[in-house]
């Protein structure tokens, strides 16, 4: 039986969220359609990655789509970081020397709100600061613009699938009109967008990585986007995973990363991915758009 069937008869008693969810604009405008294109970390290639600076450069930049990444303090506050630990973006390491190996697990959010998430990046950005979950999708809200959330390490924070749901309900991103086409949550762990897809089956879902194709029934059960590393794609393998219907009862779309340069832009375009992450969204948009 053909992928899209076989999926489709898993999904057939979610006509409604059918309904709620529209295909990819690159998949409705057709063939040959550009890419969706998401700032990585916001625009993390001229803005400190995973601040509200970030944010406000995908934003001027005219970016719709940002990318980010949250972990737990140890107080339990939701923030938004790459790392496990505070040393690469910040300067944990002067302001609280004694206390290696400076995992976010192990500061409380008072501790992190006083770090320099800045000037690492350059003396401009002085004084940026590691934006709590909430911050984030205020400034998001505030530019209109759409989320990509990467849930961060999930091993490391039991539970975190359920308070995230908390904090974006509460932040109003749950409502009808942020999950037709606004949100996405994302995760390298599949039982996490696993645990997201049951907590609250309305929330559009990916997976980060690039299962092999006779596993991609079981994804289609869970994840809307199979997102996988660009030098893992091929044109067959995007085509694999758009044959079948997510658990929305649409094609599951690809959103590749981390594309920064215009000839894997375009190489990736051609392969009919539904979205781009990068680093550098004007370099992408000019690329795949012309
Ligand atoms: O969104 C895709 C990408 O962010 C996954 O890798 O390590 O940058 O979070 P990483
Ligand atoms: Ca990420």
């Amino acid at each position: 039986m053909h992928a899209r069937a076989v999926a489709a008869s898993t999904t057939a008693l979610l006509g409604t969220a059918a309904l709620l969810f529209p295909v990819s604009p690159a998949r409705a405008a057709g063939a040959g359609a550009s890419p969706v294109v998401i700032a990585h970390r916001g625009a993390s290639a001229y803005a400190p990655e995973n601040t509200l600076a970030a944010v406000d450069k995908a934003a001027e930049l005219g970016i719709r789509w940002v990318e980010n990444d949250v972990q737990r303090t140890r107080d339990g506050e939701l923030v938004v970081l790459h790392d496990d630990n505070l040393r690469r973006t910040t300067d944990v390491e002067e302001v609280f020397p004694g206390r290696a190996p400076w995992k976010v697990k192990d500061f409380t959010a008072a501790e992190i709100a006083r770090l320099d998430a800045g000037s690492w990046f350059g003396p401009a950005y002085a004084g940026a600061r590691v934006p709590t979950l909430e911050q984030f999708v205020h400034r998001v809200e505030h530019h209109h613009q759409k989320l990509l959330l990467e849930i961060k390490n999930p091993e490391l924070y039991p539970g975190i699938e359920r308070q995230t749901l908390k904090v974006l309900s509460n932040e109003g991103w749950l409502d009808r009109s942020h999950l037709a086409g606004r949100l996405i949550v994302q995760s390298f762990s599949a039982d996490s967008v696993r645990t997201v897809h049951e907590l609250k089956p309305g929330v559009k879902t990916g997976f980060l990585g690039t299962p092999p194709v006779s596993d991609l029934l079981d994804y289609a059960g869970f994840a809307d986007q199979i997102n996988p590393s660009h030098g893992s794609l091929s044109p067959a393998y995007v085509a694999s995973v758009q044959a079948f219907d997510g658990p929305h009862g649409r094609p599951m779309e690809v959103f590749t990363w981390t594309v920064d340069d215009a000839a894997t832009a375009q190489r990736v375009a051609g392969y009919g991915v539904d979205g781009i992450i990068t680093n550098k969204p004007d370099v992408v948009r000019k690329a795949v758009r012309g």
